[in-house]
């Protein structure tokens, strides 16, 4: 089975974990798009979703699945459904490769529970191997890459990229993160920091995993 495959496979596995009836949280990535076609073959039994992009809501429509504004809906989302681009064995995840990550952070943090969908090639001893991204404020650009260099970082400014909140990203090479919660808290601090890709104080509930043999499900 090849990683296409795989995605395929995770992402028709967490169709299982969809409520019928309510609203979901959709996330964003080759994965997750693999999950709005396979919601599509189920999309009477929602009312529909929140997305955590504009290329995720564009996605649904096009299955013919209602998007919801996150203002719209009144308590919480039954379930969010997105992929990521490292895990570890704490569920601490890495996302923001897509460019999404404060989209999908808010709408992680507004539903009842995280079902991330990746690949076993997603699976890491320490956090850190894959470019940490964060999504600045422009004018701060240069400010946070000097604070991220006295963390032993190494950013890098993702060249031609805007976020769908009209930002920039830096991502940040070269570090080994030992402690996810700590550093997701003293990044989101530095003034002009929107948000940074490690999901560690809100991590993921269940990671689906797909192998070759199978999907993994790990709680
Ligand atoms: C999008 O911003 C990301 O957080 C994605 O969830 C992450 O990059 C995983 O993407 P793939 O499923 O394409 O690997």
């Amino acid at each position: 089975m090849n990683q296409d495959e795989m995605k395929q496979k995770v992402a028709e596995a967490a169709l299982e974990y969809v409520v019928p009836g309510t609203i979901i949280g959709v996330g964003t990535g080759s994965t997750a798009n693999k999950f709005i076609e396979a919601l599509g073959s189920i999309k009477d039994q929602i009312k529909g979703a929140v997305a955590s992009s504009e290329a995720t809501a564009r996605g649904l429509r096009d299955q013919g699945i209602k998007v919801f504004d996150l203002n719209d809906v009144s308590g919480t989302l039954s379930v969010y459904v997105d992929g990521a681009d490292e895990f570890d064995e704490e569920k601490n995840l890495t996302k923001g490769g897509g460019g999404a990550l404060t989209r999908e952070k808010i709408v992680a943090a507004a539903s009842d529970k995280f079902i991330c969908i990746v690949d076993e090639t997603k699976k890491v001893g320490f956090l850190g191997d894959f470019p940490l991204p964060i999504e600045v404020i422009p004018m701060s650009r240069e400010l946070i890459a000097r604070e991220v260099v006295k963390l032993g970082g190494r950013p890098v400014l993702r060249e031609g990229f805007i976020t769908d909140n009209g930002n920039e990203i830096l991502d940040v090479h070269d570090l080994r993160i030992t402690d996810p919660k700590g550093l997701e808290a003293q990044l989101n601090h530095l003034p002009g920091v929107v948000t940074n890709g490690l999901f560690a104080l809100r991590c993921a509930d269940v990671v689906l995993m797909a192998t070759p043999n199978g999907v993994v499900c790990i709680e």
